[in-house]
Formats: structure tokens, C-alpha cells, sequence
């Protein structure tokens, strides 16, 4: 199994070696508004005709303040989620529970670094940028979902969040250095999450006949559904953020091929970059074959619009 990849000592180890608090973070910085905020391969601005240097400029920033958004939003789950398994062997293995427990409090430390990273944006962007709301809902949502199917979803979720970070900001040295920071900060955490959700997700499967396990998947892509709508309201948000940061109006045209190249941007970013991940992947494919094949299928159409 994956999971024997992986032990609760390790993490537990490696999150206490690297603890860090948000001032480590921020360290009294502010944005350089100068700058871009976040790479191409995310923000996904650059192919938008109907948009001058400038625009593109600020709508890379925008994505910058939703993305900040999203993680605090989708995170809100993770913590009851945690807490709940936590709780039952709370009289059994003291490694695994003191973990679970960093853990928990690791999400609600970057829920607070995030939302402080919204504040701070808010104040030096100059205008107002409109984000979705209802993450208590959400957080219902996916908790009315099996275990398994939510830990799939954290898996996911931690496994991108690492790869987004080493793979398209850490080398990135022209982006902002703060944004950069949070990200890398994130990453440090999610490193020993991704793991942890590994071996939750070993537990929780072990007793669960195939035909539950793929329907664990089955489960996990009706919430990448509701995922992807909820993407598409915070694309049109920020097409309203972007009409007020640079005055203009856009045409029915423009804000088509603006919301084209916006959703396939957020659906790489939030969904194909995790069901894609080879981590991901692989851990699916040991639980459920089926599984794996649907999802495999359903990251392809994803990518493809
Ligand atoms: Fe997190
Ligand atoms: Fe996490």
C-alpha cells in the first residue's frame, strides 16, 4: 500500500522541525502591487485578446486575492474532518493523535494567514474585489459526503496546493515576494497533510467493499461538479473586479473570451491540477481501478475546455 510510504512519526517530526507562525510569514511586509502575483500556468491571463498589459496586470492580481479566497474556503471543512478522525482512536496511538490535532490547528493558522492576506490586498489593490460566499454550506456539503470521499477531496486539494507552489512559484523569483511566501509557507504545512491524508485514507478504506469505494469516487466527482460551479461564479466576480480596477466596460464579446480563458485557468488550477496529480493518482488507483479510470476521464474533459 501507498500509505506504508508513509508514518504519523514522520509527520508529526517534520511539522514540529518546520513550525512556523504567520509573522514568520508576513514579517511586516506588504504586497508590491508592482509586481504579478501569481504565474501564468494559474492565472491563465496572457491568451485574453481583448486585454492591454495592464488589465492582464491586475486581473493576475485579482486571481491572486480569489486564490487566497478559495484556500481559506475550502479549508473550512478540513478541520471538523480532521477532528472527527482524530477522535476515533482518541485512546489510541499517540503519535497519530498529536498529529491529527497540529494538523487541525496548522488549517486554522492559514485560514487566519489567508484572511490577512485578503485584508492587506484589500487596502493596496484600491478597489473592492468581490469573492463567493457560503463556506459553511460547503463545508456541509462535502461533510454530508462519506468519509472517504472527503478525505479524497483533502488529498487532492493538499496534493496540488504542494504542486502549485514547487512546480510554478518557488523558482519564480519576479513574482511578489510575500504572495510567494504564503504560498511557500502553505506548502511546508500541506507537505506532512498530503501525507497524513494518505494514511487516513488507508484506514478508512480498509474496511470498505470495492463497490463503496468507487462509489466514494463517484461521490468525490459530484463535489468536483460543485466545485467547478462555484469557480464559474468567482470568474464573473472577478470580471466585475477587473471592469472597476481599469474603469472599462466590457462588451457581451469581451467578457465571453474572458470568462473562456478564466474558467479553463480555475479549472486547471482547482481541479485538473489535483485528479492529475501522480500522488493522487496512484492512491486512487490502489483503492479502486474503476475509480481511478473515471477520474483519469473526467480530468481529460475538464482539460479539454
Ligand atoms: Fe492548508
Ligand atoms: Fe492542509
Amino acid at each position: 500500500m501507498l500509505a506504508s510510504k508513509y508514518s504519523y512519526d514522520d509527520c508529526l517530526r517534520n511539522s514540529v522541525k518546520s513550525a512556523w507562525t504567520i509573522e514568520d510569514c508576513f514579517q511586516r511586509r506588504d504586497f508590491d502591487f508592482a509586481r504579478l502575483f501569481l504565474p501564468e500556468r494559474i492565472a491563465g491571463v496572457e491568451g485574453i485578446a481583448y486585454l492591454d498589459a495592464a488589465a492582464k496586470h491586475k486581473l493576475n492580481q485579482i486571481r491572486a486575492n480569489s486564490y487566497f479566497h478559495l484556500f481559506a474556503f475550502v479549508e473550512e471543512y478540513i478541520v471538523p474532518m480532521v477532528l472527527d478522525h482524530a477522535r476515533r482512536h482518541v485512546f489510541g496511538d499517540e503519535l497519530r493523535l498529536r498529529f491529527l490535532l497540529r494538523f487541525a490547528e496548522e488549517e486554522t493558522k492559514h485560514q487566519e494567514m489567508l484572511r490577512r492576506a485578503m485584508a492587506q490586498f484589500e487596502a493596496g489593490f484600491g478597489v473592492p474585489c468581490g469573492v463567493i460566499p457560503g463556506r459553511e454550506e460547503v463545508a456541509r456539503v462535502v461533510l454530508g459526503k462519506s468519509p472517504l470521499a472527503a478525505l479524497l477531496l483533502t488529498s487532492m486539494i493538499e496534493w496540488f496546493t504542494q504542486l502549485h507552489y514547487l512546480e510554478h512559484v518557488r523558482e519564480r523569483n519576479e513574482l511578489d515576494p510575500l504572495v510567494r511566501d504564503i504560498l511557500r509557507f502553505h506548502w511546508i504545512d500541506e507537505a506532512q497533510h498530503a501525507k497524513a491524508d494518505t494514511l487516513l485514507i488507508a484506514e478508512v478504506a480498509a474496511g470498505m467493499s470495492a463497490t463503496d469505494r468507487e462509489r466514494a469516487v463517484d461521490e468525490l466527482l459530484e463535489l468536483g461538479g460543485a466545485v467547478d460551479g462555484l469557480l464559474a461564479s468567482q470568474v464573473d466576480l472577478d470580471i466585475e473586479s477587473l471592469a472597476t480596477a481599469t474603469g472599462r466596460r466590457f462588451t457581451d464579446v469581451e467578457t465571453e473570451e474572458i470568462r473562456t480563458h478564466q474558467r479553463r485557468a480555475y479549472r486547471w488550477t482547482f481541479l485538473v491540477s489535483g485528479l492529475e496529480h501522480p500522488e493522487f493518482a496512484a492512491t486512487v488507483g490502489e483503492l479502486t481501478p474503476a475509480g481511478a479510470r473515471k477520474i483519469g476521464a473526467t480530468a481529460k474533459a475538464l482539460s479539454g475546455v
